[in-house]
């Protein structure tokens, strides 16, 4: 069992819940169930987690927990009208975080085992700038792993903005101590060149978990 992680990487007005995924028994709503239909079980379990997670979350807003949170075509969470949220799992660990849109247009969380990223994977995860800066740092494989975190949370928070998909050289992340900056290298929707998507991370208890938001 992990120490909730993220109440401390993002600000009071996201409400934030998390489990592990094997302590979930049940607790999906009939408009969630199609979407994991024939899927293996541990995918289930993870599933379930990141919507009882979230029910968890928005019920402290209020919502009622009869509200289902489907998954849309693009397999991105549908948050009831007024909402935004997302949702991290590891097999020992799930995350969700929700806010009200009239306050956050839009949140992003990883969650990732931290363990180094393998060296094979660095060509295709960082872009040529981000390996330099990795080389000179004395623990680059678990920097590396961080750099991959910052990066899926904030495609999970730039997603309901664009709608677009967009690899992973398509922001050029600076990972700081405990906080990261990515900058957009090329348009997608609104986002120009050059504009920032800052975040915050930390590494405990053998997980990366990463966050960012994007405010009104
Ligand atoms: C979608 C993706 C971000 C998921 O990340 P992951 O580390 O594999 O898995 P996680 O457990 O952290 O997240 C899975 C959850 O992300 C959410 N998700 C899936 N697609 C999403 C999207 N387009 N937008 C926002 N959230 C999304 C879902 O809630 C999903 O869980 P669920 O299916 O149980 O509801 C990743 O697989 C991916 O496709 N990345 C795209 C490339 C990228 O990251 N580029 C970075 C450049 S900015």
């Amino acid at each position: 069992m992990h120490k909730p992680l993220f109440h401390r990487l993002l600000p009071d007005d996201i409400e934030t819940e998390e489990v592990d995924p094997h302590s979930v028994a049940g607790g999906l709503l009939s408009a969630e169930k199609e979407a994991i239909e024939g899927a293996a079980p541990s995918r289930v379990e993870q599933f379930t987690a990141g919507r009882v997670c979230s029910r968890i979350a928005l019920g402290r807003f209020g919502v009622a927990a009869t509200t289902p949170i489907p998954r849309g075509e693009d397999r991105a969470p549908i948050w009831p009208d007024g909402f935004t949220g997302s949702i991290s799992h590891t097999d020992t660990w799930c995350a969700a975080a929700v806010a009200r849109r009239v306050d956050v247009r839009c949140v992003g969380i990883d969650l990732e085992p931290a363990t180094p990223l393998k060296e094979s994977l660095w060509r295709r995860v960082c872009t040529a700038d981000e390996r330099d800066r990795l080389r000179s740092l004395p623990d680059s494989g678990l920097m590396g792993k961080i750099l991959f975190s910052a990066k899926e949370a904030v495609y999970k928070c730039q997603y309901p903005i664009t709608g677009q998909f967009l690899g992973f050289h398509a922001v050029d992340v600076e990972v700081g101590d405990g906080s990261f900056r990515a900058v957009f290298r090329q348009p997608a929707g609104e986002f120009q060149p050059g504009d920032v998507v800052s975040g915050r991370y930390l590494v405990e208890e053998g997980l990366v978990a990463s966050a960012c938001e994007i405010r009104r």
